[in-house]
């Protein structure tokens, strides 16, 4: 998507006093149910993980960039906004952590082959919150090194979305996991494209770190996904099915003028989270062998949900 008019001004920030809508609050939800990945699978998919993060490619907000050099002058308005847009969206991360830990949760009411799933999976959600704090960290960082914004201003814009719950619509195991497939991936995309027409170099570096992180993440979620698959085939084709056909990217209902703020972005740069789709329907076909007719459906639907695709029936 391209523009060649003037980039619009971003929003104005949220009004500090404004209290969070109750009525776009999500109902937040218990623990989902399974079936689970057998312990010892998940525990397979979390080392796999865990060896992709090897030392080497670890960044710590403190080195990584040279944060002296940041200058936002180098931006376009466009640009600005969309550092803007996704500093609120990494910066929810409280929300998206406290998703996992309560509806896998690891208290004395779960059963014993459950906790030990859950445990397994703990293992991942740690080290991917560590990551992803970092993401918000670093990109605070950018927006007051680089003159977009002050600390104590930025600090109350994000306190006025972040203390809204974050929930996801679903209630099976695999949909939360395909969740992640999607917008892991959609993430990715969007940090390539961005970094590809940002005009200070920092910012680039920074994108291209993030667009690094947020690839490992997605193929921890397509490992599982695929899994899953392998181990359960036809039962886990509707949840998935489902959060294709109720998918929003993170705080879309809940963040304010999230809808005008999203088109914007894209005349920045690419944001298409459909985009992802093509990933998942790899997934799916890599993961099953024989494909039975609720199979066909799946990969079918996807395929319409696409941008572009004639509308699903
Ligand atoms: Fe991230
Ligand atoms: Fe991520």
């Amino acid at each position: 998507m391209t523009n060649t008019s003037a980039p619009p001004p971003p929003p104005a920030p949220p009004a500090p006093s404004q209290a969070p809508s109750r009525t776009s609050d999500p109902v937040l939800r218990g623990p989902v149910r399974g079936p689970f990945l057998p312990p010892g699978d998940m525990e397979q998919a979390v080392t796999a993980y865990h060896l992709a993060t090897s030392p080497a490619r670890r960044w710590d907000v403190e080195s990584a960039v040279n944060w002296s050099a940041a200058d936002a002058d180098r931006l376009t308005d466009g640009q600005r906004s969309a550092v803007r847009f996704v500093t609120l969206i990494e910066d929810h991360l409280p929300g998206y952590f406290a998703v996992y830990t309560r509806r896998f949760p690891l208290t004395a009411d779960v059963d014993l082959a459950d906790f030990a799933h859950h445990r397994e999976l703990y293992h991942f959600t740690v080290r991917w919150a560590v990551e992803e704090d970092s993401h918000a960290r670093a990109l605070f960082r950018y927006q007051t090194e680089s003159g977009i914004v002050d600390a104590d201003t930025l600090r109350r814009e994000l306190a006025v979305e972040g203390r809204k719950p974050f929930e996801l619509p679903h209630d099976d195991a695999v949909a939360l996991f395909a969740y992640a497939l999607v917008q892991e991936k959609a993430t990715q995309i969007y940090y390539q494209q961005l970094r590809a027409v940002v005009g200070d170099p920092v910012l680039a570096e920074l994108l291209g770190r993030l667009s690094r992180d947020e690839a490992r993440h997605f193929t921890f979620m397509a490992d599982v996904v695929e899994r899953y698959l392998r181990t359960h085939g036809d039962a886990v084709v509707e949840p998935i099915r489902d959060v294709i056909a109720r998918f929003r990217m993170p705080l879309a209902d809940t963040m304010r003028g999230y809808w005008r703020w999203a088109l914007r972005i894209a005349d920045t740069a690419r944001y298409d989270h459909t985009d992802a789709y093509d990933h998942l329907i790899r997934i799916v076909n890599r993961a099953v062998d024989a494909r039975t007719d609720r199979v066909e459906e799946l990969t079918r639907f996807i395929a319409e949900c696409r941008s572009g695709a004639a509308a699903p029936a």
